[in-house]
């Protein structure tokens, strides 16, 4: 495809958006970019409820900011109360559907009462500001119920994606120090009981400081509670449904949220209140162009940072209806998602283009049979799009009528930086778009000098922006180091991309050693980590290889120990590690066994080398033969490969 393929919004919806030209996004871009602190100052003011308005905009110590200082509020109330004094007070907040086909809608009132009931009980165990709560759920009211109820009493949530296992559940309650731990006793996915708790079990037992488990009943196939466990249902039932809002300074933090590194363990990412809840706010409002008649459908899992923004505080701080879907998207069929937009009649719909891929290879037959003309907008977050999924999301989805925004963000940017402003700007196949506003982004070389269009490099953003993350949590010098002394003075994302001539940014992926499988972020180093555990593991290389569906699928090379026999029921055993360790996400695709890694002189691992061999395609399936990957790494070095 052409980069040069453009598909410009319809006249009924540029007519229709808060940007309806292009001039007007570009001036005020360039403004917002020359004087940041003016343009952010009106926004926090006209945009949020504020309990004292913020007196200074930006403290900037490089890399550390705070934003909106003497400012205080309270997410909850800017997601909730606000909207009980407006006509929004019995409209819907929250849609769920869950997998098995239940409905539950809660109104703005019916929302407010559960958090404050919920915040009440929190109170009761002792929860105070700043404490750390660890919530474990599967997409379920509750999820959103939980953040809102900790944002409410200024306790800070970490949401752990049900996914992970009970070892990863373990090391972030470990990491935030948390003392209670919100779950279920299960969620339905494909058609199965997802048993949470007892991972919660598995992890609690590990975690002294844990002292209490608040259970909530989804699934009914626990009977009996531990000790230190309590249902949901008894805490809330005789709790007031009016809990005063703490008023929060703008800076107090909101959520830690784990996320994969080039090394290491996953970190915790920590976002604060004001400038946060102003980042998920306005692109929820301009780049999805809300209307007061959507509903508001991303299909992200609330363990994600785009569950975070976009199913929750970016929907609900607008007063949209939110909807909320628990389970596979091809349960009981493929068509699952397209029956539940006909349902409700979806009007924005936000997905992951390894969906989009998925939904492709399942065939247009299952998207036929449903009246999918509720839709007005699209929307793409994750990866970088390849422009055949995105012509087919246009085409089939979008019945050639909805425009797509490929929004390029990140766990610790909190909320969009480059994206389409629908209305505003032509689309490009495959490119995430132009610059947000207040988002100074650049594509820069090794010593920060700008590219010209068309030269790829490392994405930088200049300027600090109100929903950045604040810290690494307990790390602060990680969080410098991380972000801030790759490229001196900004902040380096991993990713490498390059601009246009029209200042369209096109995203690559990754530089560093993070993978994006399916959407998600995954640590080479941590799936190594997680080999090394197995006894007959002697050593562990990751790398990614391109994959049609998700993007990028996890090549494992491992050297055994001496007497360890390589074979497939060692694959098995080594992919079920990986699963315990992190989860089933981080599953290997295929596990390659190896006399030697090849390595540099210097001892350095020749991940290039093993990327190639990964990708070289020869080999079909695990490999339970022993490569021997020296002599290619001794080819490629005489050649002067050495990396
Ligand atoms: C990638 C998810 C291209 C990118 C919101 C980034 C994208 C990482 C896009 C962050 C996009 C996300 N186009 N690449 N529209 N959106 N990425 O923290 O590599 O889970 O650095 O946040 O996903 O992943 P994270």
């Amino acid at each position: 495809m052409s980069k040069e393929t453009k598909f410009k919004p319809s006249a009924s919806f540029v007519k229709q958006s808060a940007f309806p030209s292009l001039a007007r996004y570009k001036s005020m871009h360039r403004e917002s970019v020359k004087n940041p602190k003016k343009f952010w100052d009106r926004l926090a003011k006209e945009e949020l409820d504020w309990f004292a308005e913020p007196k200074k905009v930006l403290e900037w110590k490089e890399p550390f900011s705070k934003w909106f200082g003497g400012g205080k509020l309270n997410v909850s109330f800017n997601c909730l109360d606000r909207h009980l004094q407006s006509g929004r007070r019995h409209k819907a907040a929250i849609i769920f559907e869950g997998e098995p086909g239940d409905i539950r809608v809660l109104t703005y009132q019916q929302l407010h009462d559960e958090v404050c009931r919920l915040a009440n009980a929190l109170k009761g165990e002792g929860v105070k500001p700043g404490d750390r709560v660890m919530i474990y759920l599967p997409m379920i009211p509750e999820a959103a119920i939980a953040m809102l109820a900790c944002a409410r009493i200024g306790a800070v949530h970490s949401v752990v994606f049900g996914g992970f296992s009970a070892e990863s559940l373990k090391d972030r309650i470990l990491d935030c120090g948390a003392k209670l731990v919100i779950t279920s006793d299960g969620g339905y996915r494909r058609g199965q009981v997802v048993g949470l708790k007892q991972n919660v079990d598995q992890a609690v037992a590990s975690c002294p400081e844990v002292r209490r488990v608040i259970v909530l009943k989804r699934t009914g196939h626990i009977e009996k509670l531990n000790e230190v466990d309590r249902w949901w249902h008894d805490l809330v039932k005789d709790q007031p449904a009016d809990c005063p809002p703490e008023k929060l300074d703008s800076e107090h933090p909101l959520f830690i949220l784990y996320t994969s590194g080039s090394t290491g363990k996953p970190k915790g990412i920590l976002h604060t209140t004001g400038g946060y809840l102003l980042g998920a706010h306005l692109t929820t409002k301009w780049v999805f162009d809300l209307k007061k008649t959507d509903l508001f459908w991303c299909t992200a899992d609330v363990g994600w940072v785009t569950g975070h923004s976009y199913v929750v505080y970016g929907a609900l701080s607008n007063g949209t209806t939110t909807l909320m879907y628990e389970g596979a998207p091809n349960q009981p069929e493929p068509d699952r998602f397209w029956s539940i937009i006909e349902r409700h009649r979806v009007t924005v719909f936000y997905t992951a283009p390894t969906a989009i891929r998925a939904f492709i290879r399942w065939g247009d037959h299952w998207v036929k049979k449903h009246d999918l003309s509720s839709l007005r907008l699209l929307g793409s977050v994750g990866e970088p799009i390849n422009p055949e999924a995105w012509l087919w999301y246009h085409r089939v989805i979008g019945g050639g009528r909805c425009p797509i925004v490929d929004t390029w963000w990140q766990t610790e940017t909190g909320s969009h930086m480059i994206t389409t402003l629908p209305g505003a700007h032509m689309m490009k196949p495959g490119s995430a778009g132009l610059p947000f506003f207040g988002v100074d982004v650049a594509v820069v070389d090794d010593q920060g000098k700008e590219l010209k269009p068309g030269t790829q490099g490392k994405l930088v953003i200049r300027k600090p922006w109100p929903s950045m993350l604040r810290t690494i949590h307990g790390d602060p010098e990680r969080y410098a180091k991380q972000y801030w002394s790759e490229v001196p003075g900004t902040y380096f994302t991993g990713d490498g991309a390059r601009m246009d001539k029209d200042g369209y940014f096109w995203v690559i992926g990754r530089m560093d050693d993070v993978l994006n499988v399916s959407g998600h972020r995954l640590g080479t180093a941590e799936v190594e980590s997680a080999l090394v555990t197995h006894p007959a593991v002697a050593e562990a290389a990751v790398v990614g290889r391109p994959d049609d569906l998700k993007g990028q699928a996890v090549v494992a090379f491992v050297t055994l120990k001496s007497g360890q026999k390589a074979g497939s029921e060692l694959v098995a055993a080594l992919r079920e590690q990986v699963s315990k360790e992190i989860g089933p996400i981080a599953k290997p695709d295929q596990i390659r066994f190896a006399e030697a890694l090849p390595k540099t002189r210097s001892g350095k691992i020749m991940r290039r080398l093993l990327k190639e061999v990964a990708a070289g395609g020869a080999v079909k399936g695990d490999v339970t033969t022993l490569e021997d990957l020296n002599v290619i790494a001794a080819l490629q070095s005489s050649s002067g490969e050495e990396s």
